[in-house]
């Protein structure tokens, strides 16, 4: 019997993208999960640098104006700054290659990003927990990894409404779901590159 979660028409554009990339989502976590981010200070910095790298990247898409009207308050949601503050703690350097960054550059792919970048916050729930281990917590260490002011559940959902809001097309949601593919592609490749 089919389920209603198999079928992709029945499904929210939030949880269409969801669906669409979760072997993507899967495999970045067990490769972050097998780097051993929080197994000492020195592999907790490689992870800060890739965490820099990927915001970094995604920052121009929080202060792009078309997607600013389509997702109302995301200039106030950017992490870059806290990942910078991050580095600063731990007495790093918040210079990078920039060759290594990507950005894209379509408007619907953007979205794809977004949600990506937003996403990646509610799994950093579990993330934030573990850098207790390293004594550092949203005043110093692991800011970037803190819970939004109003948590990450409300903040969250707020963003999903913003998404099923946006009543794309065909061809436009299919460029979304290919942007959050090449995001989660992206991470994967810099977390390669840098435990290379
Ligand atoms: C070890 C690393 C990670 C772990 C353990 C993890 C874990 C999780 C968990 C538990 C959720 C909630 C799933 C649910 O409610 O169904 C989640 C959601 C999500 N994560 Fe991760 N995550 C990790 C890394 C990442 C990274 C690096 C990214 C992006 C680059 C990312 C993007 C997302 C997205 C987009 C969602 C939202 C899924 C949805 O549509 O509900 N995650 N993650």
């Amino acid at each position: 019997m089919q389920t209603i979660e198999k079928d992709q028409d029945t499904l929210t554009f939030a949880k269409r993208l969801k669906y669409s990339t979760r072997t993507n989502h899967d495999s970045v976590d067990s490769l972050v999960m097998q780097s051993e981010p929080f197994a000492n200070e020195e592999n907790y910095r490689k992870f800060l640098r890739l965490q820099h790298i990927f915001h970094l990247s995604v920052a121009p898409l929080y202060q792009n104006k078309a997607l600013q009207v389509l997702f109302p308050g995301l200039a106030e949601l950017p992490r870059l700054s806290a990942v910078e503050s991050d580095l600063n703690d731990l007495g790093l350097k918040a210079d990078v290659d920039v060759s290594l960054l990507a950005t894209p550059t379509d408007l619907y792919q953007a979205i794809g990003w977004l949600y990506c970048s937003e996403g990646s916050n509610i799994g950093a729930a579990f993330l934030y927990k573990e850098t207790q281990k390293l004594s550092f917590d949203a005043d110093h260490g692991a800011r970037h990894l803190a819970a939004h002011p109003e948590g990450r559940a409300p903040h969250w959902r707020k963003f999903v409404a913003q998404l099923d809001a946006l009543s794309l097309t065909e061809e436009q949601e299919a460029l979304a779901i290919k942007g959050a593919m090449d995001a989660f592609a992206f991470y994967k490749k810099t977390l390669a590159s840098l435990n290379s």
